[in-house]
Parts: structure tokens; C-alpha cells; sequence
């Protein structure tokens, strides 16, 4: 139970057609008639394909919506099959997610993390940047050190962090059920906030309405991002209810 301003992030990854839209009615009439919403944030994360339609439908509601990778180039360009930040803003997005592990997977170094926050901010996007440790890294207990290398490089030069959002999401944990013991996930998302005073710290991995009041008993995390939990509108308030009540 809190009574704290919390993050709740919908990350769809590549899930969601039109229809899938229609299950967000129950989640803008529990935005608006919450009793601690003044207390919650929630952003929508769709596949590019909505994000203009979603963007329409929550217009008059407490939802934000966010995009889930950008191009690194502020300008239009060249480049087959690309977006950019700027795109992204001029039909409703607010955030963006960058360097989720999903997309470092396939390649995404921190040298193009860095550039692609440099650009969303400069196209007045706010950022929810990813980092997180794989399990071979927890493993070699090398978690802070991943997480030290992924902040300093992701957020080199970068001047104005204030308004950066950091999901902690361990790789491990994405996907698989699994989340990090209390005791753990409190002493790192403490480390990632003695590294960056000024910023909120989300967890990600394997967030549910079974596990919340578990994760909400680490009183130092500023909200959630949810992959899977977050295509079910009723999971997905239930997770947000959990956390108040
Ligand atoms: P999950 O995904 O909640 O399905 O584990 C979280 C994420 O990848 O952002």
C-alpha cells in the first residue's frame, strides 16, 4: 500500500491490432474515476501502428502514450523502415522506451542508446531508459558493474537527465514469472539511485497482480513497467489498485 506518485507503463511489444484498443475503455473509465489518481501516471506503449489511434481514443482521459524504440536521427533521412523521435511526438507520443533488452539483443549497443535519448530529447520526447543484467551477469555477480557501464555510456553528455525515466529490468526476469528477492531488488534500485539523484526508478520483469504487493513492499521503486500483465486491462488495473489499496 502506498500513497506515492507511481509510474505504471504498458509495453505491448509487438502485440496489438485495432481491436486490441477497445480494451482500454475499462482503463480510461478507471483513470478518471480512481480515488488516487492524482497519484498515478500511466502511459501506453503500442506497436507504432497505434500509437495515433490510441493517442485519439485517451485524448480526454489520464493516459499517456509512449513509443517503444526510436531512430537515433533527429532529422527525416534515408532510412527504409525507420521512425524517429520527432515522428513519434507529431502523432501523440509523449515517451519512448529506450534500450530495452529486446532490442540490445538484436544489436542495439549503448554508443546508439546514448544518441537515440539524445535525439527524443531533443524532439521533446521523454525517455523510459532501460537497463538490466542477463543471468550469466547476475550469475558472476557483475550486476552493478553492467548496470554502472549501461548508465554511464547510455547517458554520456547527456545534460538535462532530470526528466529521464530508468527501468530497471533484469533480462532474466523479463518474460519468465521470475523477479528479484526483495532484499536484492531494494539494494539495487538504491545503487542505480545514488548514481542518478534526480531521477525516478521503475522495475520491470514479470510484473503481475500476483506478485505486486510483494514488489510494492520495496518501498523505494517509483512504478512499473509491464509487458505481458499490461494487454489485459483487468490485470492491468488490478496491478495499479493492488499498489493503493
Ligand atoms: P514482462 O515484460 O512484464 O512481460 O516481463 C516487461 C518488459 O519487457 O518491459
Amino acid at each position: 500500500m502506498t500513497n506515492k506518485y507511481m509510474y505504471f507503463i504498458a509495453n505491448w511489444k509487438m502485440f496489438g491490432g485495432i481491436k486490441s484498443l477497445n480494451s482500454l475503455n475499462k482503463v480510461i473509465k478507471f483513470s478518471i474515476s480512481f480515488k488516487k489518481k492524482k497519484f498515478i501516471k500511466i502511459v501506453y506503449c503500442p506497436p507504432n501502428t497505434l500509437i495515433n489511434l490510441l493517442s485519439e481514443k485517451v485524448r480526454n482521459s489520464k493516459i499517456f502514450v509512449g513509443a517503444q524504440n526510436c531512430h537515433e536521427k533527429e532529422k527525416f533521412g534515408p532510412f527504409t523502415g525507420s521512425v524517429n523521435a520527432k515522428m513519434l511526438k507529431s502523432i501523440g507520443a509523449k515517451y519512448v522506451i529506450i534500450g530495452h533488452s529486446e532490442v540490445r539483443q538484436i544489436g542495439e549497443s549503448n554508443k546508439l542508446i546514448n544518441q537515440k535519448i539524445q535525439s527524443a530529447i531533443k524532439s521533446g520526447l521523454k525517455v523510459i531508459f532501460c537497463i538490466g543484467e542477463s543471468l550469466q551477469e547476475k550469475k558472476r555477480k557483475s550486476t552493478k558493474k553492467v548496470l554502472t557501464k549501461q548508465i554511464k555510456l547510455g547517458l554520456d553528455k547527456i545534460r538535462n537527465k532530470k526528466s529521464i525515466l530508468i527501468a530497471y529490468e533484469p533480462v532474466w526476469a523479463i518474460g519468465s514469472g521470475l523477479i528479484p528477492k526483495p532484499l536484492e531488488l531494494f539494494k539495487t534500485i538504491n545503487f542505480i539511485k545514488k548514481k542518478l539523484k534526480n531521477n525516478k526508478v521503475l522495475y520491470g520483469g514479470s510484473v503481475n497482480s500476483k506478485n505486486i504487493h510483494q514488489l510494492n513492499s520495496i518501498n523505494n521503486i517509483d512504478g512499473y513497467l509491464i509487458g505481458g500483465a499490461s494487454q489485459n486491462s483487468k490485470k492491468f488495473i488490478d496491478i495499479i489498485k493492488k499498489t493503493y489499496n
